[in-house]
């Protein structure tokens, strides 16, 4: 197993088939998990009992309750956009789950079926963003936390309401809302890491929305900085496993007229500090 650091965030790991991992690669994945935040693979053949074997290594699985599953597996999530829908899901800026007390550690996204150009996924490094920023503000955002909610995403007014509603369900269970520190200590690597998200956080604890705005919106551009991304280029067989404490990731939404469809599972996590 080779695992080749890209320039921006992530990695591409080759020379394995993730149904049959020995325990010395499953030991090594982890590893790479950890310092590099999103591992890539290409040319796997997962069926839907192998992509859950695979996450299942990693931790418990998170029974999505907004996305609409499979029909066969409850623990994959799908991840679609018909060919006349032109909202995606995912299509700006986010790390998934931060609306709840123990967000997700990571997510397994399977490729199953792609538009014939476009669809490419970016993702940042939140370790990179946190390194850039100045010794004051990093201080000043040692001493903050931040609120995330899922209820102006998921919830019945939600950004999802309209061609996105035969996807994305349960909106009455969209009542999360959680308090996290904006900068974590990343409970694998124990490097710090920037936690606030443009999709899922709503403003600094004890501060208004219009006073949040301009440091949050600081953070949000500064993250998205070329140095700290990556554009991973989906194929038949790609699979991408992100972690959602130490990336972001943005489906990119230009391919309307094309159908595509992923399969995602979401790993248990825990309690950030
Ligand atoms: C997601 O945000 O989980 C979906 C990412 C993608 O479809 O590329």
């Amino acid at each position: 197993m080779q695992i080749t650091a890209l320039n921006g965030v992530g990695a591409e790991v080759t020379g394995v088939d993730l149904r049959r991992l020995t325990d010395r690669a499953e030991v090594e994945l982890k590893q790479a998990f950890a310092d590099h935040g999103v591992l890539f693979f290409r040319d796997q053949d997962l069926s839907p009992d192998d992509h859950i074997a695979f996450a299942r290594r990693f931790g418990p699985i998170n029974i999505n309750r907004f996305f609409k599953a499979t029909p066969t597996h409850p623990e994959i999530a799908e991840v679609r956009k018909e060919k006349h829908q032109t909202t995606n899901i995912g299509g700006a800026w986010h790390t998934d789950h931060s609306y709840d007390q123990e967000p997700a550690l990571g997510s397994v996204l399977v490729a199953r079926d792609l538009p014939a150009t476009g669809g490419d996924t970016l993702f940042a490094s939140m370790y990179a963003a946190y390194d850039a920023l100045s010794a004051g503000l990093k201080q000043t955002l040692e001493g903050l936390r931040a609120v995330h909610s899922s209820r102006h995403v998921f919830g019945a007014q939600g950004a999802y309401k309209g061609d996105a509603e035969n996807r994305i369900g349960n909106a009455e269970a969209a009542t999360q809302d959680a308090i996290h520190p904006v900068i974590i200590t990343h409970p694998l690597s124990g490097r710090k890491a920037l936690y606030v998200n443009p999709a899922f956080t709503l403003h600094f604890d004890g501060w208004t929305q219009a006073e949040s705005w301009p440091l949050l919106s600081y953070l949000y551009q500064h993250a998205i900085q070329d140095a700290f991304t990556t554009r991973f280029v989906w194929q038949k067989g790609s699979v991408a496993f992100w972690d959602n404490r130490a990336t972001w990731h943005y489906a990119l939404n230009d391919y309307h007229g094309d159908f595509r469809l992923m399969h995602r599972i979401t790993i248990e996590g825990c309690a950030l500090s």
